[in-house]
This record gives C-alpha cells, structure tokens and sequence, in this order.
C-alpha cells in the first residue's frame, strides 16, 4: 500500500469502510500455521478479496452457469495493487470480462449483494468519491 499517511487516503479508507465493500474486499488476512515451508506460515497479507463467490446481480450476468457457479455469481476480485493495473500489463479492463474502463465503472456495475454498495457509491458527492478512487489507487 502506497500513500499511507495523506488525507485523501485515509479519507478513502473510512469511506470503502463506510460502504460496505470491506465486507466482500476484506483488507487483511493471516495464513494459518500448516505450510511445509515455514516462510509462508503466519504471514499478514492485504488482498481485499474473501476470495467467495457472489451474486452480483443481473447487470454482470454472463447468461450461462461455470461448474457449480451460477450466470450471476462472481469472485470478489482482489484490489490489492489495482492501481498498478496499466503500468503492469499495459491496458485496462475491470471485472471479469474486462468491461469496466476504469475503477469508477467497476463500482458502478456492482448490483445484486453489492448494491447497497452501488447506492452508496452513487449518493457521494464528487470530492468523495475521488477519495474513495484515490484510496483503491494507492492499494
Ligand atoms: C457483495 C460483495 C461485494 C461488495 C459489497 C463490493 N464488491 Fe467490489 N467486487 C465484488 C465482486 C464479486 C467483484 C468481481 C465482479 C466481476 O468479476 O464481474 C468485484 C469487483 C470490484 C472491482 C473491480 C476489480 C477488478 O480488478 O476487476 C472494484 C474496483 C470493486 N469491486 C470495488 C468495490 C468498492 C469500492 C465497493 C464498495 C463501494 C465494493 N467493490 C463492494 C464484490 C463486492
């Protein structure tokens, strides 16, 4: 995580909190203590995912079913480093099929559990929801 200390982040952190999205994006996990290679046990790591499925409403669906997955059902993506996303691969395209051109749209796409956190999103005024993108940027 970048940007630790200023304003905007910490700001954007209360206000991912305040939405909701912490709750499927969970910030911080532990690995348990069974690896074989005892560097990666005990270990704390950020990746805002819970790494489950979610219903994420008819607006993202795919229109057919994966294995036990249904058309509406999606991973919560990690956004640990989503703002490194263009200068790692060289072209952006978020959820999962790459529809989103930016953060922004990402968030506004969410619907089914997430839609309280659409609403939310949508109810800011301008000035935060730059924090909140300037938040997820420096993760
Ligand atoms: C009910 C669970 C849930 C909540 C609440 C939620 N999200 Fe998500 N989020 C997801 C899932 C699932 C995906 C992946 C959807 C897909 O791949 O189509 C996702 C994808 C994203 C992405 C795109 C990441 C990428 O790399 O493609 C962003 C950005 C994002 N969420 C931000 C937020 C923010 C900000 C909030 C709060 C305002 C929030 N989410 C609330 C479940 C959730």
């Amino acid at each position: 995580m970048r940007n630790l200390t200023s304003t905007d982040f910490l700001d954007g952190k209360r206000l991912f909190d305040d939405g909701g999205c912490a709750s499927c994006h969970i910030p911080k996990m532990q690995t348990g203590g069974y690896s074989s290679f005892a560097v990666l046990n005990h270990r704390t790591f950020y990746p805002f995912t819970d790494m489950l499925l979610h219903d994420m409403g008819e607006g993202l669906a795919s229109g057919f079913p994966s294995f036990s997955a249904s058309p509406r059902e999606w991973r919560t993506a990690p956004l640990w480093g989503i703002g490194l996303s263009e200068k790692v691969s060289g072209r952006v395209g978020f959820l999962h099929d790459g529809r989103a051109r930016n953060i922004e749209e990402a968030i506004l796409w969410h619907g089914g559990e997430a839609k309280d956190s659409q609403e939310f999103y949508k109810s800011l005024h301008k000035e935060h929801r730059n924090k909140l993108i300037y938040f997820l940027e420096s993760l």
